[in-house]
Formats: C-alpha cells, structure tokens, sequence
C-alpha cells in the first residue's frame, strides 16, 4: 500500500462506523446480513428494505434494525451513508444511480448493470460525487481461488497453457415460476450468461489477465423461461492461454463451482463440492496431488465469500479506500458478457474483446 493510501487507511479507524442498510432481502440477502453484523467494527447496521412489508419486518425485529418498504425513504434516512444493493437485475440502475445521487456509497450485487454504458455512467457517478461503488463479486473473497491465485503469481505452475471453468446448479424451480423476475427477460435482463457469467468472466480478468476472444453458444431447456438456462462459452485469454467456461442452470446438484488451471508445470483443479476441493498436481506422475489449505466447505464457502466481500466494501469505506471489487472490474465482466451474447446472435462466431482489467 503507498503511503498516501496508508495514511487514509489509518486516518478512516478514528471515523465512526459507516450506517449502512441492506436493500432487497431475497434469497441471497442472509450472507449479505451476515457481512454487515460481522463487520460491526466498521458497520452500524441501521435499516432494511424490501418491497414485501413482512420480510422487511421479520429481518429488522430480528437484526434490531428500522424496517422500510420503499428504498426511496432509505435514501433520505440521514443516519445512512452507505447502501447494500442484492435486487433483482433490472433494478440494479435504477435504485444504484438513486442512491448515489442521494449521496450513499453503494455496494451492487453482479451483474453490475444491463449494459457497458449504464456501468460506466454509475461509474462515473461515483467518481463525480466523490462516493464509493462496489461490486459485491465474491471471487476473491473465496479462500481457494486467494490460494491458487498465489500459486499461480509465484510461477508454480509454469506458462498457463488452459483454463476451465464451471458455475452449476438448478433454477429450474425459479425460471418454471413465470411470476418470477428470474426467467423473465424484463427482470432478469439475460440468462444463465448475464447471471453467472460475471463471476467468470471476473475471475478470468483477476486471476489470469484478461480475456481476448469470446465464442458462445446457448440452449433454453426450461420451456416456461424467456432467457438462457445453459451457456457455453471458450476463447483465448490475453496471455495466449484458452479458457472454456460453462454455465448451467438446469444441473440438479447442489450450487457449486469448478475452475481447473492448467500450466506448463502443473496443474490445480477446485471443486468446491469435492473434497479434498483443491488439489495441486505437479505433472503427470503426481497421481495424488497436493491438497490445498483452503478447507473445503461444500455448504458454505459461497455465502462466507459474499459474507466477506460485504464487510470488506465497508472496511473501504470507513477507511476512505476503493472498494475491493472496483466498478472498472464490474464493468469489464460486463463487458465479457456482451461479447459472449455478441457471439450468440453471429451463431458462435468469434468476437473480439479489449478487456483492460487485471485489476478487481
Ligand atoms: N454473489 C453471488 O454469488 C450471488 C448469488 C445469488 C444472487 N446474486 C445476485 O443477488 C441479486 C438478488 O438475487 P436473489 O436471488 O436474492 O433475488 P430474490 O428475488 O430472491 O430477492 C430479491 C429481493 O428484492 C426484493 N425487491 C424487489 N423489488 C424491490 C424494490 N423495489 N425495493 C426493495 N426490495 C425489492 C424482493 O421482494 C426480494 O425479496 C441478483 O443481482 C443476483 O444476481 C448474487
């Protein structure tokens, strides 16, 4: 950390904890509840919100925090300065450029926004009022691909030759639902690839440099679904190395990921549903591999990574440092989604893409 950033750091401990409110309590809002208690150093966790007056209710009784059903009325609660955004896809703008305007910092759930150009206008936003925009992007909160990422720098696994990733697991229930936002074009703005595609695409950017061409293919297998439930994405990374990435929401097994790194060296594969769930093998010969430090955990590693992504944007916060998942980041897996369903609509055909991010 330079020395200008170290000074703010310490700076931000002597301000009070950050007030923050937690807006949208669906089914992936307890780690988000979780990250804002646990980080009670940083966060005073004032309010919360939902458009369903019971669940706001439930949570805030239980939490001991104000109950809001309209997020307008959290935006003009003066106690809040910082606002947690888990809404369904096409609210993400909408309620994040509000809360910026209104002068909250604002942690958003992925995918960051519909398009390239509304990320870069809540970007540019942020900048211009002088707040912090995150993304609460859980991938370099997970303490397996923290590990491999270091292996990786270190040059363990020699010249990276492919990667692969994986995201699965079932929707089905929820796309079936067409009173849900989930299979709905409107609400959920695109499928399995806009969904899940950011937590790739970002961890293709962060850990490995970026990606340079995207080819695509999707299938809807759930016939009451608007948006894809299955993906298919490959290309070739910055590096020359290729990745294939699938993403699939009709996988009846529990929600897991898999990404298997593939070096002149060696090679690491994480399945956080195995375990061991991450094994380094050091060539061909190496039949048993070594495992990982990082515990498997096939229950919870993902809401602990949402969990510590949470009190680590507050952290920045409070301390008056950028958010661990920058905007540029959010964007750029954005701008990886697009290319891919670029791709979809040329029939897979190859399709250019100038990533810049190795940064989160
Ligand atoms: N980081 C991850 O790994 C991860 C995992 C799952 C979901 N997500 C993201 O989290 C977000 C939410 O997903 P979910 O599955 O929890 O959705 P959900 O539908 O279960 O929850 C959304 C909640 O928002 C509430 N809501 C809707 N409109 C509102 C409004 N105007 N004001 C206040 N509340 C409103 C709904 O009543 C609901 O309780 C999405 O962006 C999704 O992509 C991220």
């Amino acid at each position: 950390m330079d020395k200008k950033l170290q000074a703010t750091a310490h700076a931000g401990l002597d301000r009070p904890p950050v007030g923050a409110a937690l807006i949208g309590l669906g089914e992936i809002s307890e780690p988000h509840i979780h990250g804002l208690i646990e980080a009670r150093e940083d966060v005073r966790f004032v309010a919360v919100c939902d458009i369903s007056a019971e669940r706001a209710n439930a949570v805030a009784q239980r939490i001991g925090a104000k109950a809001y059903t309209d997020y307008r009325d959290i935006l003009a609660d003066p106690e809040i300065e910082a606002v947690d955004l888990p809404l369904p896809h096409h609210l993400h703008f909408e309620v994040a450029s509000s809360a910026l305007e209104a002068g909250k910092h604002v942690l958003l759930e992925k995918p960051m926004a519909p398009s390239i150009q509304e990320c870069e206008a809540l970007a540019a936003l942020a900048r211009r009022k002088g707040l912090t925009l995150g993304v609460a992007e859980n991938t370099p909160f997970v303490p397996a691909y923290v590990e491999a990422k270091a292996l990786l720098d270190s040059g363990a696994l020699g010249t990276l030759r492919s990667v692969r990733t994986l995201i699965s697991g079932s929707e089905v229930h929820r796309l079936r639902d067409t009173s849900n936002w989930k299979g709905r074009t409107a609400g959920s703005i695109g499928g399995a690839i806009f969904d899940a595609g950011p937590h790739s695409f970002f961890l293709l950017n962060w850990m490995f440099g970026g990606i340079a061409t995207i080819r695509a293919v999707t299938a809807k297998l759930v016939e009451e679904a608007e948006v894809e439930d299955n993906a298919l994405v490959n290309g070739r990374l910055n590096s020359g190395a290729l990745f294939s990435s699938e993403f699939t929401f009709t996988a009846e097994i529990p929600w897991g990921e898999r990404l298997e790194i593939y070096g002149s060296a060696g090679s690491i594969v994480i399945d956080h549903l195995l375990n061991p769930s991450f094994v380094h093998y050091r060539g061909g010969s190496d039949i048993s591999g070594a495992r990982g430090a990082a515990d498997p955990d096939p229950k919870y590693w993902k809401a602990r990574s949402i969990a510590a992504g949470v009190g680590g944007f507050m952290a920045a916060v409070r301390r008056g440092l950028p958010a661990p998942v920058s905007p540029q980041a959010g964007t750029d897996a954005i701008r990886a989604v697009m290319a891919a369903y670029e791709s979809v609509s040329k029939g897979g055909l190859e399709v250019k893409l100038s990533t810049s991010s190795k940064a989160r």
